[in-house]
């Protein structure tokens, strides 16, 4: 009987259960025996996997967060010898790994070892090259645009300057949607710097203008002055710093600058919790059952992506590239971050002030 593996690995992330679902559900539909392993590679590393059944994954297409659990596990050399020996020993159709791009790296080293993997890419930043969205992503912009919109009445009656820090790492993609789809006066994204005076300029001629209040949506990788200001300096599994905290710091510095009063929100995890938008769930869906498709036809070391409106498969190859690991200085291959584009940010532009 063939058998189909699948984790979730990295930060959480709303649509993850729609695609443990769409995977089970059609691996179920084809014959096949499904499992699910805890906690991303930690799982994998333990052997530590449970069957999914029809009635396991029913009633959970609605749910936030992933009902396998997750982590920032990131194997180490001798580490993969593990895992791929557990996973040969599984003798698996497929191995279906959700994540964002250090989770599909892995699998990507994974498939050079042998492995029969199939990647889904996962991330609420939006920032995963090859696919023209991630799910989850949606949904943090509809969770953020909901915040900006009550941050206008509250800023208005206060005539206040409201910053608000929204995550993305390097990547602004959720400044950018919520920020326009929130109407924000200014939206600050790390792929384009810009000066303190100038966007206290810019809030300055607002207020000239009439307007007494202004919302600045910051992602949280924006650079003051070619600062990345950080939560902690510590590096996770992956080599990661854990940013925030560029809000506060802005919030200070227009005050000083402007003269009016202003205060700094960070959304932070809000963000990723909770349950999935309808247009996530859907993404979702189409995504778990394309990697059937292809695990099915044996089109291994794909990740799944959308294209316009149609879901395909790409090599994980293709947008791999090689960087320097900030852990070991050693160069390494990991998945390309898909920065915002300037047509975009030219098009979110016409609003500022
Ligand atoms: O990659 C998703 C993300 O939510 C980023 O936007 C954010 O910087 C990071 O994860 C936060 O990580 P953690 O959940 O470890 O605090």
């Amino acid at each position: 009987m063939k058998k189909i593996a699948m984790l979730t690995g990295g930060g959480d992330c709303p649509g993850l259960n729609a695609v443990i679902r769409g995977v089970a559900r059609k691996a179920l539909v084809e014959g096949c025996e499904v499992f699910g392993f805890r906690n991303g590679w930690a799982g994998v590393l333990k052997g530590d996997y449970f069957p999914l059944t029809r009635e396991r994954v029913s009633g959970i297409l609605h749910l936030g967060g992933t009902i396998l659990g997750t982590s920032r596990t990131n194997p180490t050399d001798e580490q993969l010898d593990t895992l791929v020996k557990h996973l040969k020993s599984m003798d698996l159709t497929a191995l279906v790994a959700i994540g964002g791009d250090d989770t599909l790296s892995v699998a990507s080293r994974l498939h050079k070892r042998g492995v029969p993997v199939i990647g889904v890419p996962k991330t609420i930043d939006n920032d995963i090259d090859g696919t023209d969205q991630t799910f989850g992503y949606d949904t943090a912009i509809n969770i953020a645009t909901e915040a900006i919109d009550r941050l206008h009445s509250t800023a208005e009656s206060h005539s206040r300057v409201l910053v608000v820090e929204l995550m993305g790492r390097q990547a602004g993609w959720i400044a950018l949607g919520a920020g326009m789809a929130g109407g924000a006066d200014m939206i600050l994204l790390p792929e384009f710097p810009m000066s303190l005076a100038e966007i206290c300029k810019i809030i300055k001629q607002r207020q000239a203008g009439g307007k007494n209040f202004s919302i600045v949506a910051v992602a949280e990788g924006f650079k003051l002055g070619g600062v990345e200001i950080m939560a902690t300096k510590e590096l996770d599994a992956f080599g990661h710093v854990r940013l925030g905290g560029i809000g506060e710091v802005l919030c200070r510095e227009i005050e000083k600058t402007t003269g009016i009063e202003s205060r700094g929100v960070v959304l932070g995890h809000i963000q990723r919790g909770g349950t999935p938008s309808a247009f996530d769930r859907v993404l979702g869906t189409r995504y778990g059952v394309k990697a059937v498709d292809l695990a099915l036809k044996g089109e291994f070391g794909k990740m799944v992506a959308l294209r316009g409106t149609e879901i395909v498969g790409i090599d994980i190859d293709s947008i791999l590239t090689e960087v320097i690991d900030t852990k070991t200085g050693k160069p390494k291959l990991r998945v390309r971050n898909r920065c915002v584009p300037q047509e975009l940010y030219d098009v979110a532009k016409v609003f500022f002030g």
